[in-house]
C-alpha cells in the first residue's frame, strides 16, 4: 500500500501557540486528509521542540523546571489541536512528538554516533572538536553571521538579532563541529537532481545560492555548563547537543529510527521519507543542515521540503510572540468556526508568500464566500428539494425537447456541459492542491459555485414549479445543483472537514468523506430519490461591526496576550538602522542629472539594459520597512532576485504578477544580506519621493528590451 508521511515543524516549548503555528498545522492537516481520501496510508507528525537555552530561560522566568515549562506549553498545544480539530481524535495528527521522549533520546544518539563515524564526501571526518567563537540567538537557536544581526551603538552592548530584535549571546567555548563546508557540492547536486526537493522554486534558488555562497562548519554542541537542558553528547557528557541537531532528528525518531519498539509501532521503513512543511524562516535548517546530517548518517533524504510564507501584522511585520503582535487563538476560536478559519488561512495566503492577517478580511470571507456562497447554495438547493420534490433528490433526466426549450430561455441544464465543467474543475483543484497552491484551488471551487448559482438564478425554479409542463426542467436543475453539492463536499473535505461533512449529511448521504477519493467521483452517481436530511445553516452570517467591537474589547490594546512565561524582559524595540538606499531610479534624480550633464549620446543610453519583467514572488524582509524582496522573470533561464525600496507603498501580495521595468545590467549588490540582481524602475514624486512603478498598458513578453 502506498504511504505518505507529512510533518509540521516541532514548536518551541517556550511560548504559547499563535496563528503562525496554527497555519502550518492547517496546511499539514489538509495535506494529510487529502492523502487519506485517496486511500494512501498517511502518517502526520506534529509536536514540540523542548530542549535548549530558550526553554531553559523561559522556565526560569516562570519559576518552573524546564520539564514543567515544556509540559505547560504542550498542554496549550494539545488544547489548540483539540479546539481546532487537528488532533488524532478528529482525524488529524498521528503523533504529537516531544523531544523529551526517551525513544527520541535513543534515536538521536544513534544519529550522532553515525555522523561521528562518518567521512564527508571530501574524505574528512564529518564531526570534529574545535573552538566556537561568535554570536548566538537563543530565540532562533541559531549562530549568527554579521549580516544577520545589528550592532549596538553602545560598544559594551551585544548586537541584536535581526529577526527577534533581542540581544545575542556571546559564545567562546569548546564545541563539536559538523563539517558542513564539505557538503556544498553534494547538496547542490541534490537540489539539481531533484527539482522538487525544495519548493516553491524561488525558495530552492534561494537555498542553492546560499550553499553556493560557501558553507561554514556548524557548531553542533554546547558545553553542558552553558546549556544543560538538552541531550548529552554520547560518550562526552560535558557537551550538550545543539538543539537543531536534536530537533530535526525527531522526524525519524518519531517513526522508530534507533528504537526497535517504536519502529514496530510506527514504521520507519514504512513511512520514511517525509515531506516537511516549514515556514520560510526555518528553511535553511531543513534544506541545508538536515540533508547534510542525513548524508553523513547514510539515511535517505526527505521526500521534499515545502516552505510557506509568514503571517504579518497589519503593519507588515512578522507575527511573533517576541514582537508581541500575534493573533490570539482564543479570540479566533470564539468568533469564528474552525472551518471558516481553515478556509481563510488557505484562501487568503498565497502559499509561499507572506500574507497580512486582518479580522475584517476574515469576517468578509466568512460572510461572502461561506455564508453567501457555499452556505447559500447548499441551503437554497436543499430547501427547494424539500419544497418542490418532497425532500427527495429528483431525477436529473431531461428530454431533448425540454433541454432545447430551457436553452432557448438561457438556462443551460445540459448534463454534459456541466459534468465536463465540474470534472475539469476537479482536476485543476487537485493539481493546485498537489502544488500547495490552495488559494488557486479554492478559487476554482468557487468558480463551480458561481456557475451553479447562475444556473439556478437563470432557471428560476420557483417559476418552473408553477408550471407542470416544466417539471422535468425543474427536476434537472435541482438534481444538477444537488450533485454539484456532493462533489463540492468531497473536494472541500480536507479544507473544511466539519462543514463539508455537515452539508453531505444534509444532502442525505451516509458515511464519512474522509475516505472518498475525489479522483473517483463520477457525475450522476448521486442516487435519485435520496431523502435529504434536516436543513440547518452551516455558515452563520457574522455581524461585522459587532464582531469587530467584541474582538477589540476582548483583546488587549495591542491585540496581544503575553503570559509571564513568554514575556522577554529587556527586549526594547530596535530603532530602524539607516535606511538602505533603495535600488530604484527616481525620475526626479534623473532630471537633475540631465540638467547638469546635458545631453547623452544614444550609445550612452544603450548601455543601460532595460527589460520587461514579471514579478513572480514578492515579500518583505525582516527589519527593513522599506524593502521588498522579489523574484522577477526577465526572460532568462532563472528569475532575478531584486530588492526595491517600495514596501511602504506597495503590498508584497499585490506585486505578484505585475509587469515592471528592470535594469538588467546593474552590478549586483548586497542589501541586508540579500543580493540584488537588478533594479526596478519607478518614478518618484512629492517631498517623500513616493515611488510609482513603471509598467505597460499593453501586453508585452517578459525579457523584451526597452530602447
Ligand atoms: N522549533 C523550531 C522548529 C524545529 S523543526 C525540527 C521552530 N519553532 S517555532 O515555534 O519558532 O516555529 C514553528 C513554525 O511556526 C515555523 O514553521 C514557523 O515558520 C511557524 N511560524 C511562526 N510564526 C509564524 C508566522 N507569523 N507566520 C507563519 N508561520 C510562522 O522554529
Amino acid at each position: 500500500m502506498e504511504t505518505f508521511y507529512v510533518t509540521t515543524p516541532i514548536y518551541y516549548a517556550n511560548s504559547l501557540p499563535h496563528l503562525g503555528h496554527l497555519y502550518t498545522m492547517i496546511v499539514a492537516d489538509t495535506t494529510a486528509r487529502r492523502k487519506r481520501q485517496q486511500g494512501i496510508e498517511t502518517f502526520f507528525l506534529t509536536g514540540t521542540d523542548e530542549h535548549g537555552i530558550n526553554i531553559e530561560r523561559a522556565a526560569k522566568r516562570a519559576g518552573r523546571t524546564p520539564q514543567e515549562q515544556a509540559d505547560y506549553v504542550v498542554s496549550y498545544y494539545k488544547q489548540m489541536t483539540a479546539q481546532f480539530g487537528l488532533d488524532s481524535e478528529h482525524g488529524g495528527y498521528d503523533i504529537f512528538m516531544r523531544t523529551t521522549a526517551p525513544f527520541h533520546y535513543q534515536g538521536v544518539n544513534e544519529l550522532w554516533r553515525r555522523v561521528a563515524a562518518a567521512k564527508t564526501p571530501k574524505g574528512n571526518d564529518a564531526l570534529f572538536k574545535g573552538h566556537y567563537e561568535g554570536w548566538f540567538c537563543a530565540a532562533c537557536a541559531a549562530y549568527k553571521t554579521e549580516d544577520e544581526y545589528v550592532k549596538s551603538e553602545n560598544a559594551d552592548e551585544p548586537p541584536r538579532c535581526l529577526i527577534h530584535e533581542t540581544p545575542l549571546d556571546s559564545i567562546s567555548e569548546e564545541s563539536y563541529f559538523f563539517r558542513l563546508s564539505d557538503y556544498d557540492e553534494a547538496l547542490l547536486e541534490l537540489y539539481d537532481s531533484r527539482a522538487d526537493f525544495v519548493r516553491p522554486e524561488s525558495r530552492r534558488n534561494e537555498v542553492a545560492s546560499f550553499v553556493r555562497g560557501g558553507l561554514q562548519d556548524l557548531s553542533v554542541s554546547r558545553l553542558s555548563t552553558s546549556v544543560s537542558w538538552g541531550i548529552p553528547v554520547p560518550d562526552d557528557p560535558a557537551h550538550t547537543m545543539y538543539v537543531w541537531f536534536d530537533a530535526l532528528t525527531n522526524y525519524i525518531t518519531a517513526i522508530g529510527f534507533g528504537n526497535e519498539e517504536r519502529q514496530k509501532a510506527a514504521g520507519f521503513e514504512k513511512f520514511w521519507p517525509a515531506l516537511h512543511l516549514v515556514g520560510k524562516d526555518i528553511l535553511r535548517f531543513h534544506a541545508v543542515y538536515w540533508p547534510a546530517f542525513l548524508m553523513a548518517a547514510g539515511v535517505e533524504q526527505p521526500r521534499g521540503i515545502v516552505a510557506h510564507g509568514m503571517w504579518l501584522d497589519p503593519n507588515g511585520r512578522k507575527m511573533s510572540k517576541t514582537l508581541g503582535n500575534t493573533v490570539e487563538l482564543d479570540a479566533l476560536a470564539k468568533h469564528f468556526s474552525v472551518d471558516a478559519i481553515r478556509y481563510f488561512c488557505l484562501r487568503e495566503m498565497v502559499f509561499g508568500q507572506d500574507g497580512r492577517f486582518g479580522y475584517e478580511a476574515l469576517i468578509d470571507r466568512a460572510n461572502s464566500d461561506l455564508a453567501s456562497g457555499l452556505g447559500n447554495l447548499s441551503s437554497r438547493t436543499l430547501t427547494m428539494i424539500a419544497r418542490y420534490c418532497e425532500g427527495r433528490v429528483p431525477s436529473g433526466k431531461i428530454s431533448e425537447d425540454k433541454l432545447l426549450l430551457a436553452k432557448r430561455t438561457g438556462v443551460d441544464t445540459d448534463e454534459t456541459t456541466i459534468a465536463g465543467f465540474i470534472e475539469h474543475a476537479r482536476d485543476e483543484f487537485q493539481i493546485h492542491c498537489d502544488n500547495f497552491a490552495f488559494s488557486r484551488a479554492l478559487e476554482v471551487v468557487w468558480s463551480i459555485i458561481a456557475r451553479v448559482d447562475k444556473m439556478i438564478s437563470d432557471a428560476k425554479p420557483w417559476d418552473l414549479a408553477k408550471d407542470d409542463n416544466q417539471r422535468q426542467t425543474l427536476n434537472a436543475v435541482l438534481y444538477r445543483a444537488a450533485e454539484t453539492l456532493r462533489w463540492l463536499c468531497v473536494l472541500l473535505y480536507p479544507v473544511m472537514p466539519g462543514a463539508s461533512q455537515n452539508i453531505y449529511a444534509q444532502l442525505g448521504l451516509p458515511g464519512s468523506l474522509s475516505t472518498i477519493d475525489p479522483g473517483g467521483l463520477r457525475w450522476g452517481e448521486l442516487p435519485e430519490n435520496t431523502q435529504v436530511g434536516e436543513i440547518t445553516p452551516v455558515f452563520p452570517r457574522l455581524d461585522k461591526a459587532r464582531t469587530m467591537t467584541a474582538i477589540k474589547t476582548e483583546t488587549e490594546p495591542t491585540g496581544v496576550h503575553i503570559t509571564e512565561a513568554e514575556a522577554i524582559p529587556g527586549a526594547p524595540t530596535l530603532v530602524e538602522s539607516a535606511p538602505t538606499q533603495p535600488p530604484m531610479i527616481h525620475a526626479s534624480q534623473a532630471d537633475a542629472i540631465v540638467g547638469v550633464a546635458n545631453f547623452i549620446e544614444i550609445g550612452d543610453f544603450a548601455k543601460v539594459d532595460l527589460r520587461v519583467g514579471e514579478v513572480l514572488t514578492a515579500e518583505r524582509i525582516p527589519k527593513a520597512d522599506k524593502l521588498l524582496l522579489m523574484s522577477i522573470d526577465i526572460g532568462e533561464e532563472k528569475p532575478r532576485q531584486v530588492l526595491a525600496g517600495i514596501a511602504q507603498y506597495y503590498d508584497a501580495e499585490k506585486m505578484v504578477g505585475r509587469k515592471v521595468v528592470v535594469v538588467a545590467n546593474l552590478k549586483p549588490r548586497k542589501l541586508r544580506g540579500y543580493e540584488s540582481q537588478g533594479m526596478v524602475v519607478a518614478a518618484s514624486y512629492g517631498e517623500e519621493g513616493k515611488p510609482v512603478i513603471a509598467t505597460f498598458a499593453e501586453d508585452v513578453p517578459n525579457g523584451a528590451r526597452l530602447k
